[in-house]
């Protein structure tokens, strides 16, 4: 039975590659309670072969949280959505928008945007393996040079029609399979966001959801009149503290936002369990994904110069974070429990 109880999927964060590990979901949870989380792309044939742990654990509490698998093999996609099901995953999301040589080698990723009957049968095999999961798609509005609507349009409506995927997060630009790198190839290509209200508009029945260059919630907002959701990547990695406020503009639910002594003070004891846990955890593994943490603070730049200092990490002492954090506390107002400046 699926959950129907989770959230809408109005706000999630982006799966990144080497950034939303668990440790940078677990900081994330504490800072939004509904948004949806996204694993990085974990290749189908790590989850079979490898250790599943290393790949699959996740926090109790993460949820609603997505593992997105890169793969083409359907069979390889079952056995691993499977297993991922089994690890407490709400949903199960394909990667169709990576252009990476890596992954085009692999004849996945962005190149499965040419293959919609294949890209069917994985969704399909995944979801006979996984049914209480959902099993969703992240895609491109196109390959290379393409610029017509129509491609992007039957890969959706071939989709919709031959499984019962009924969620297309699309990253609005096209992958260019060469000739650029895939950083490259998140920022070049242009943003065509009116191919994506164009989708919704054409299945409305669909759940669409818009990512690429979003930064603020003024844009999600406007976003959010055209589509059912938003994905932001690299501001929720880079500026975390944007999601504060999303559980109140975003999901209706007043809860106060976390306050940064807080939020500071459940990383030191989350780093400090995980350290006790042992599984070749050292602090630098979680102190790394709370660097921009700050942004926008004073002191800002003690915080993520202590927390990325080699010498400093090396006793993996969690009360590293405090003592970065004191830095900070001391050069600001939170006398309202929000800094000065900020709000
Ligand atoms: C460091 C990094 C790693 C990424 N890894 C993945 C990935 O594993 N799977 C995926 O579908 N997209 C990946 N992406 C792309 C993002 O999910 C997102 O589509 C892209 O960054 C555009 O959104 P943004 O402008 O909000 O960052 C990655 C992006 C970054 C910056």
């Amino acid at each position: 039975m699926k959950n129907n109880t989770l959230p809408p999927r109005r706000l999630s964060v982006a799966p990144m590659l080497d950034w939303t590990d668990r440790h940078y979901r677990h900081m994330a949870r504490q800072i939004t309670r509904h948004t949806w989380l996204y694993t990085e792309m974990i290749n189908a044939g790590a989850v079979i072969y490898g250790d599943p742990d290393r790949f699959l654990l996740k926090n109790d509490g993460e949820n609603p949280v997505a593992l997105q698998l890169g793969g083409s093999e359907p069979q390889d996609l079952a056995k691993a959505a499977a297993k991922a099901a089994a690890y407490g995953y709400d949903e199960i999301n394909l990667n169709c928008g990576c252009p990476s040589p890596r992954v085009q080698k692999g004849a996945f990723g962005a190149c499965l945007m040419k293959e919609a009957d294949l890209v069917a049968d994985c969704l399909n095999a995944m979801q006979e393996a996984a049914p209480d999961c959902a099993v969703t798609v992240k895609h491109r509005i196109g390959l290379d040079c393409e610029t017509d609507y129509q491609p992007l349009a039957d890969f959706v409506g071939t989709l919709a029609e031959k499984t019962d995927c009924t969620t297309f997060i699309v990253h609005a630009r096209n992958a260019w399979l060469e000739g650029l790198s895939p950083k490259e190839n998140r920022d070049v290509p242009p943003l065509r966001y009116d191919y994506v209200y164009r989708l919704k508009r054409e299945f409305p029945a669909l759940e669409i959801i818009i990512n690429g260059g979003i930064k603020t919630n003024d844009e999600i907002a406007a976003h959010l009149q055209h589509v059912d959701g938003v994905m932001v990547g690299r501001e929720c990695y880079h500026n975390p503290m944007l999601m504060r406020d999303w559980d109140r503009l975003f999901y209706g639910d007043d809860h106060a936002p976390v306050s940064y002594a807080e939020l500071v003070g459940r990383l030191k004891d989350y780093a400090a369990a995980q350290l006790a846990a042992g599984r070749g955890t050292i602090l630098r593994h979680m102190a790394r994904h709370y660097l921009g943490l700050m942004h926008g603070l004073n002191g800002a730049r003690h915080w993520r110069r202590m927390l990325s200092d080699a010498e400093l990490l090396k006793p993996n002492d969690p009360d590293l974070i405090l003592r970065a954090w004191e830095q900070v506390e001391r050069a600001n107002d939170f006398s309202d429990g929000l800094p000065a400046g900020k709000d």
